[in-house]
């Protein structure tokens, strides 16, 4: 196996301090650790933190860049030697790395400051800054010590933390006007009822007051229906069978399909077992399919299919999700019709983005999607080109059985 540079440097620390403590007992000294062998700890540690560390002169350049700092904005020490810190902050706040300098400089601390640098791709990152002076033997100023902790994952968090808390007030919304609604449905129902009562049998007002009666019988079922959706049940993850799973959500989706619309399904015959909550797979199932169907106004082509993935490594699907290495059942629903574009793509996962007009759209389904199957470890990935179409694919950690090997490969 090949070492990387930071394995090296503690290799030959290892060796150095073996020798040095051998050297250390020989004299009786005990356990004490030399100035220098101190720094080669601080040295290591400096270098194999997680957290970036720079160091800048008292000009504001940098002269100090650690592997956490190469990590977090993807500079390389090489990139950034000797060019001022400000170049971190995006262009607009360019000013703010410059006042913070200012106020180390005079000696000021700066205490878990939370603020957005840039990294070289571009993209913000969000960094927690501490930074203290560092001074020479004189006490003449010579630069900062500055260490900026990555927050983009814990900021993600509150967001999604944000969006889950959305999804169910609007849940109890809905849940308390499916309430209202059957209950004005159930009224009409019983003011029919009596209208009817009323009428010489045979009166011709009767067929009238029997489809007010159907029509407000269909509305009490169609919120009865959001009323089961909407309340709280609790969940029964079990293992599922992913393949007999979308066998079974077929009838229900075909339904919706119309004739226009050509429905290809591959299903793996072993299909692999989840464990999942079936009514919230099916929702993944539905929701996916629907979406499929509203991108091809024309007709097309829907795929349906069912497989098992093992992961050699972590595979980070999105900027928001990361799947940890292992094995895994997928869903993938493939479309030939609209496609997104990249700034639609970017957000289709966001709790109320919807680009479908006039009500045809809450935006939630995807939102739901992408909850479920994170919910249960996994995750969700999307493809699309514009005029082409688009693929989804829902990933769920596979189920393994006693012997504690996935269950039969394909
Ligand atoms: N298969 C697809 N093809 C094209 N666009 C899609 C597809 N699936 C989702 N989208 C886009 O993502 C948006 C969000 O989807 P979703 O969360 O299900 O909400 P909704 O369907 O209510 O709009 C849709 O409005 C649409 O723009
Ligand atoms: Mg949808």
């Amino acid at each position: 196996m090949r070492m990387n540079a930071d394995e090296f440097v503690v290799a030959t620390f290892h060796r150095k301090s073996a020798a040095s403590s051998a050297a250390a007992a020989r004299n009786g000294a005990g356990q004490e650790q030399s100035d220098d062998e101190r720094l080669s700890y601080l040295r290591v540690a400096a270098e194999s933190s997680l957290d970036a560390i720079i160091g800048t002169g008292a000009d504001g350049r940098i002269v100090l860049w650690n592997g956490g700092a190469e990590r977090c904005f993807g500079y390389t020490s090489h990139d950034v030697a000797g060019r001022p810190i400000a170049a971190l902050a995006p262009a607009a706040e360019a000013g703010e790395i410059a006042a913070m300098m200012r106020q180390v400089g005079a000696g000021g601390r700066i205490t878990r400051y939370e603020t957005t640098w840039l990294r070289k791709d571009g993209c913000r990152v969000g960094v927690e800054v501490t930074a203290t002076p560092v001074y020479g033997d004189g006490g003449d100023y010579r630069g900062a010590a500055i260490v900026a902790r990555d927050v983009s994952e814990r900021r993600r968090f509150d967001e999604d933390l944000l969006h889950a808390e959305k999804l169910e007030s609007l849940g109890q919304l809905a849940g308390g006007m499916a309430h209202d609604f059957n209950n004005l449905a159930t009224a009409i129902i019983g003011y029919a009822d009596l209208g009817m009562a009323e009428l010489p049998p045979h009166a011709r007002a009767c067929d009238d007051f029997m489809h007010v009666r159907d029509t407000a019988e269909r509305a009490a079922s169609l919120a009865q229906r959001l009323l089961a959706y909407s309340r709280k049940r609790p969940m029964r993850p079990a293992d599922i069978n992913v393949s007999r799973a979308v066998r079974s959500a077929e009838d229900l989706f075909r339904t919706v399909l119309g004739e226009r619309v050509h429905l290809a399904m591959q299903l793996s015959r072993d299909g692999g077992r989840a464990r999942i909550d079936p009514g919230e797979l099916e929702q993944v199932i539905l929701n996916l399919v629907l979406n499929a169907r509203d991108a091809l106004p024309g007709g097309g082509r829907i795929t349906v299919e069912t497989g098992t993935v093992v992961l050699e490594r972590a595979l980070k699907l999105d900027r928001e999700t990361v799947l940890a290495a292992g094995a895994y059942v997928t869903l993938t629903v493939t479309d030939d019709g609209t496609g997104m574009t990249p700034d639609v793509q970017r957000r289709v996962f966001e709790p109320f983005f919807t680009t479908k007009r006039d009500g045809g759209g809450t935006g939630l389904g995807l939102a739901n999607c992408r909850r479920i199957a994170r919910r249960v470890g996994g995750g969700i990935s999307v493809h699309s080109e514009p005029g082409y179409g688009s693929m989804f694919r829902v990933f769920m950690p596979r189920v393994q059985d006693e012997a504690g090997a996935p269950s039969m490969e394909r």
